[in-house]
């Protein structure tokens, strides 16, 4: 299939297509779909190129980024409470990664519109019934039922509604006095208390502290300075459902490009991003930052020619490689990739997904991570980028701000005897607050070494 053809909108529509659920009503689907098109922008083009040029740091090496939230979100946890813990956790880490980079942290949250999965299998079978896989709740529903997995274009408009009124709350969090840096710095001094490696962490956070003391002393407070008062947070998914993000497309006025305004951020993931398919076609076209998943099975070559594709002008900030190879995949896969992106010269962020390479299955068959694996992975990830001369420029991970049990390991031990106590994840296991926050003051003590010694990897605690 050729690849220059104009874009428009539609033009994935005659792109082979992975991972779309079959609608069995096309007109109830058309119908939701004009409706959409009818509805206002959940983002605004403006905001969405404030991100693309604090991204840009981040490709330059003088910028970092934190990607968290859910691995799908639930429509069943449509709380403020359940928002506002994710959203504070995200800040805390954010505030450790800041002061042990000693740089911008951008800060975005898999939030306020992460409800497409992507799955191994079309279908599934229990007990001789086979029905469709569940692809999140902006498609259909996790019950095992015939009436629940079929997919229902209604969905779609109640995804955009819990969008809309989760970011109305996210912004407001951001801007209205909760995201106070002196805040989220005490909740910093809560989690090191209570922690089992306190001693570990105490340094940083009381740093962190006496450096706020010492700005106060100088006249900047939270009254007398935005910056330490109000956050900028966005938010991203993977753009996985066209119909939807076809529908939440808009033409910026003031440039007469088109933007994604489903959200900030809009990624691919690593089973759709075939160079000559319907998602790269479609995010090819819009003038968002947008993400790349780029798994073990991903070779030098293609990648080049993805990278062009959705990165032709080669400007930095558009473009983000979310590498996600596995603890034990990445010092052969990483390399070579990161190798041919610096001999090209091309200008992308490359940003670790330590999670979605190190799920694994328990004697009692539920998935879980280890927090080791995570952290050898994030390892990996600075060890190569410090050998091959490039920037480690991020993390991405699947966490959450309640006290789950999903993952196995971190300070407090979890073991997978525990892991029944609290499974909560619709998708994938996530790491708990705690286990959140001890990953970001690990990192940020490498990124702190980094910056003291060079841009020699950082080598993080051991565990
Ligand atoms: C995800 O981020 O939840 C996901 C499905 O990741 P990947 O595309 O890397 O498998
Ligand atoms: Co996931």
């Amino acid at each position: 299939m050729t690849t220059d053809t104009a874009w428009t909108q539609t033009s994935w529509r005659a792109r082979p297509i992975r991972q779309a659920p079959t609608y069995p009503d096309p007109a109830a689907l058309a119908a939701v779909e004009s409706r959409l098109r009818t509805y206002p922008p959940l983002v605004f083009a403006g905001e969405a190129r404030r991100l693309k040029a604090n991204l840009r740091l981040a490709a330059e090496g003088r910028g970092f980024v934190l990607l968290g939230g859910d691995c799908a979100e639930s429509y069943g946890d449509f709380t403020a409470n359940i928002l506002r813990d994710t959203f504070r956790v995200l800040l805390q880490m954010a505030v450790v990664l800041t002061f042990g980079a000693s740089l911008p942290v951008v800060k975005m949250g898999r939030m306020a519109g992460q409800f497409a999965k992507p799955r191994s299998s079309d279908t599934e079978t229990r007990d001789g019934v086979t029905l469709p896989s569940y692809r999140g709740d902006i498609i259909n529903g996790p019950e095992f039922t015939p009436a629940s997995r079929t997919p229902d274009p209604a969905r779609m408009e109640l995804g955009y509604f819990q969008s809309a009124a989760k970011l109305n709350l996210l912004r407001a969090f951001a801007s209205g006095g909760y995201a106070d840096l002196h805040e989220v710095n005490r909740w910093n001094l809560g989690f090191v208390e209570r922690s089992p490696l306190a001693d570990r962490y105490r340094d940083l956070a009381a740093r962190i502290d006496e450096t706020l003391a010492f700005m106060s002393a100088c006249g900047m407070t939270s009254a007398t300075t935005r910056d330490l008062r109000e956050t900028d947070f966005y938010v991203a998914h993977e753009a996985l459902l066209l119909p939807y993000e076809q529908a939440l497309t808009r033409i910026d006025s003031t440039t007469g490009d088109w933007y994604g305004c489903s959200a900030h951020f809009l990624w691919i993931g690593d089973r759709t991003r075939q160079l000559d398919g319907a998602h790269v076609e479609f995010l090819s076209g819009l003038r968002n930052p947008i993400g790349m998943k780029v798994g073990p099975s991903q070779e030098a070559d293609d990648l080049l020619r993805l990278i062009d594709r959705l990165n032709p002008a080669n400007e930095p900030g558009r473009l983000t490689l979310i590498a996600r190879m596995g603890a034990d995949k990445i010092a052969a896969k990483l390399p070579p990739l990161v190798r041919a992106v610096e001999r090209e010269g091309r200008k992308v962020v490359w940003i670790t997904d330590p999670m979605h390479g190190n799920t694994i299955s328990t004697t009692a068959n539920l998935k879980t991570r280890s927090f080791d694996a995570i952290l050898s992975e994030v390892q990996g990830f600075f060890d190569i980028h410090a050998a091959e001369g490039s920037w480690a420029g991020g993390v991405h991970v699947e966490m959450t701000g309640q006290n789950v049990t999903e993952c196995v390991g971190g300070a407090h031990r979890l073991t997978e005897a525990d892991l029944g106590t609290r499974y909560e994840t619709f998708c994938d296991p996530r790491l708990n607050a705690e286990q959140s926050l001890e990953l970001a003051f690990l990192v940020a003590a490498g990124l702190k070494r980094r910056r003291e010694v060079g841009r020699s990897a950082p080598a993080l605690a051991a565990q």
